[in-house]
């Protein structure tokens, strides 16, 4: 099974390239960095969690990604643009247009009726009411919510409201998904149930996602986890079965030892590989799926200088 066969890219899909990111809070005496040399790419399509502890630079790494927050140095490309040189008004409209979001909770505007709250990003773009709304009772439908279009969001539950969230992230049909511990709020058992609602309709939608949470479970959900510490990534797996996407621009070093590693054949029954000691957010994350294809990566600055 290929990667592209499971994971259908939109068409005309294409990647997210983020090369060399940093990020620095703060002045010389106080500054924080949130991201030390981060390159990534996205493909059309995956499902990519990232787990780490908290403070690891996840949320910065979302945001840079997303054209939210500029980074101090590094690139993020899409579609044959440098997201981090786009004037604030190009990157509104290309979030707007391109990007969906979910948060944790406290998203929906209370006195907006569900379906209204999902058709927003339409009704914002200058799509007519009745057409938005369509659009997002289907979305709602397609989400389990059918019949529940015109309660308000004080009228749902945490999980509910959550899949109204989602709806709107999907609305006006984006190349990728960013959703920031969407599942916080929520008990394991809910929060499970959105990861899975999350992740298919993203899946079906042609979009990537891009998921930060502290759920270990997550590697059951998404086609690939990269784990962070101290602002850069630490360790990356796939789920069986996800392979790298083939012919994408190999930006990190780790993507190189991904293809070699998934490409190996699998014995019967493998003994999960031992994850280094150094990083526990990986040791739980591949704890939650043993059979998933482990690759280390080095932390240092002169494994991220010589991955350049
Ligand atoms: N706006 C900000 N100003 C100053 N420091 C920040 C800001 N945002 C995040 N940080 C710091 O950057 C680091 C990474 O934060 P964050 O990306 O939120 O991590 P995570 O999402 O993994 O918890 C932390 O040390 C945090 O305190
Ligand atoms: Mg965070």
């Amino acid at each position: 099974m290929t990667f592209t066969g499971h994971h259908a890219p939109a068409p005309g899909g294409s990647p997210l390239v983020a090369s060399a990111l940093t990020k620095v809070y703060g002045s010389a005496q106080t500054a924080t960095h949130a991201l030390a040399g981060v390159s990534l790419t996205v493909h059309p399509g995956e499902s990519l969690a990232i787990m780490g502890p908290s403070g690891s630079g996840k949320t910065t790494l979302l945001h840079v990604l997303a054209g939210i927050v500029t980074p101090t140095s590094g690139t993020v490309s899409w579609r044959g643009e440098d997201v981090t040189t786009l004037s604030e008004a190009r990157r509104t409209v290309l979030r707007r247009q391109d990007f969906g979001f979910v948060f944790q909770s406290g998203q929906l505007l209370p006195e907006l009726p569900a379906v209204e709250n999902a058709a927003l990003p339409l009704m914002l773009a200058g799509t007519a009411r009745a057409e938005a709304t369509a659009v997002a009772a289907r979305w709602l439908a397609h989400l389990g919510l059918a019949g529940m279009e015109q309660r308000r969001p004080g009228e749902l539950s945490g999980g509910q409201a959550q899949r109204v969230a989602i709806a709107r992230a999907l609305v006006g049909s984006p190349g990728v998904v960013f959703a920031d511990e969407p599942t916080g709020a929520l008990d394991q058992a809910t929060g499970a149930e959105v990861l899975d609602v999350l992740t298919r309709a993203t899946r079906d939608s042609g979009a990537a996602l891009v998921v930060v949470t502290h759920d270990a479970g997550v590697a059951r959900h998404c086609s690939r986890t990269v784990t962070m510490r101290d602002g850069r990534i630490s360790g990356e797996f796939f789920a069986p079965g996800a392979q790298p996407a083939s012919g994408a621009p190999q930006a990190e070093a780790s993507q190189a030892a991904a293809s070699a590693a998934v490409a190996r054949p699998v014995p019967p029954a493998p003994a999960p590989p031992a994850p280094p000691a150094h990083d526990a957010a990986t040791q739980q994350a591949m704890a939650a799926h043993p059979a998933a294809g482990y690759v280390p990566t080095h932390p240092t600055a002169a494994d991220q200088e010589s991955a350049r």
